[in-house]
């Protein structure tokens, strides 16, 4: 069976990936943001899983205000970077994993949850910058990232978004349906997007070291009760943008201690705060499942 043994959570600011594209890594003030990242590319490295299974959002780059769907899943064998306005980033082809992922929709599915079935995504800074981060960038020639990613996509750019609640219990979900696949996967599962940040009206800037950290702690410790916190809360603390945080309450969810089994409470293997980049708090954990 597959199993799913970490997971992984973090911030996905666009200029992180332009940095890095334009080689400004090793200037002072993005490389306090990449040392923060050292260990965790050699962990990947260790601990390479067979696929990732990516919760991200899209920015208003392969979703419209057209259509916008809560939660959607990629079933494609291939997902292209997208062009986000500046050319599509210098990065590989995401290669997609579709048996997987069309398992997961199954079961999902028949457990309750309604997801938008994608054969066909581009996909933006949301999914290919922490994939950068993770894996140190691969650039397209040279270049594969290291194993399939199933991207999962969530609606936290137009209201009404999904409840953090609602979040938590798709990522049990989401256990349940990979312990049900039968092949012996090892499937980590990433949460992104994220810190406290606000990019536009009078509250343009905002950043709150204090919540974010406490939102850290307690997605470690009680992650089912700070999957009860409401919309208002992360806005009104978080920022507009720090909305994006509900994602990680997926990740969270599918780790052993949050299933009805009730397993070992994971193993924070690193964790890192950094402010600034660009407009945004840097958050970063590794869980490890015991
Ligand atoms: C920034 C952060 C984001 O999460 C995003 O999607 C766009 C911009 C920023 O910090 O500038
Ligand atoms: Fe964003």
């Amino acid at each position: 069976m597959a199993r799913i043994t970490a997971s992984v959570y973090t911030s996905h600011v666009p200029a992180i990936g332009a940095a890095l594209d334009l080689g400004k890594n090793e200037e002072p003030y993005w490389k306090k943001v990449f040392g923060g990242y050292d260990f965790s590319k050699q962990w990947m490295k260790d601990n390479k899983p067979d696929v990732v299974f990516l919760v991200f959002n899209d920015h208003a780059t392969a979703f419209s205000l057209e259509m916008i769907p809560t939660f959607a899943i990629g079933t494609a064998a291939e997902y292209q970077p997208a062009d986000e306005g500046y050319g599509a980033r210098p990065v590989p082809t995401v290669i997609g994993h579709p048996e997987l992922a069309s398992h997961i929709a199954q079961s999902v599915i028949q457990d309750d949850f309604d997801l938008t079935i994608v054969n066909r995504m581009d996909v933006d800074h949301g999914l290919t910058v922490p994939l950068s981060l993770m894996c140190g960038q691969q650039g397209p020639k040279d270049g594969a990232w290291p194993c399939p990613v199933i991207p999962f996509a969530v609606n936290v750019v137009q209201y009404p978004v999904p409840s953090g609640r609602r979040c938590f219990a798709l990522g049990q979900a989401i256990r349940r349906a990979v312990e049900s696949f039968d092949e012996p996967l090892n499937v980590h599962i990433w949460g992104t997007g994220g810190m406290s940040h606000q990019l536009q009206g009078p509250r343009a800037g905002l950043i709150n070291r204090e919540w974010d950290n406490r939102f850290l702690d307690r997605l470690i410790d009680e992650p089912a009760a700070l999957a009860q916190v409401p919309h208002i809360e992360y806005v009104r603390e978080a920022g507009s943008e720090g909305i994006e945080l509900v994602m990680w309450l997926i990740a969270r969810g599918a780790m052993a201690d949050c299933s009805s089994a009730a397993g070992a409470k994971p193993r924070v293997a690193h964790r890192f705060y950094h402010v600034p980049a660009s407009n945004t708090a840097v958050g970063h954990l590794i869980l490890e499942e015991n």
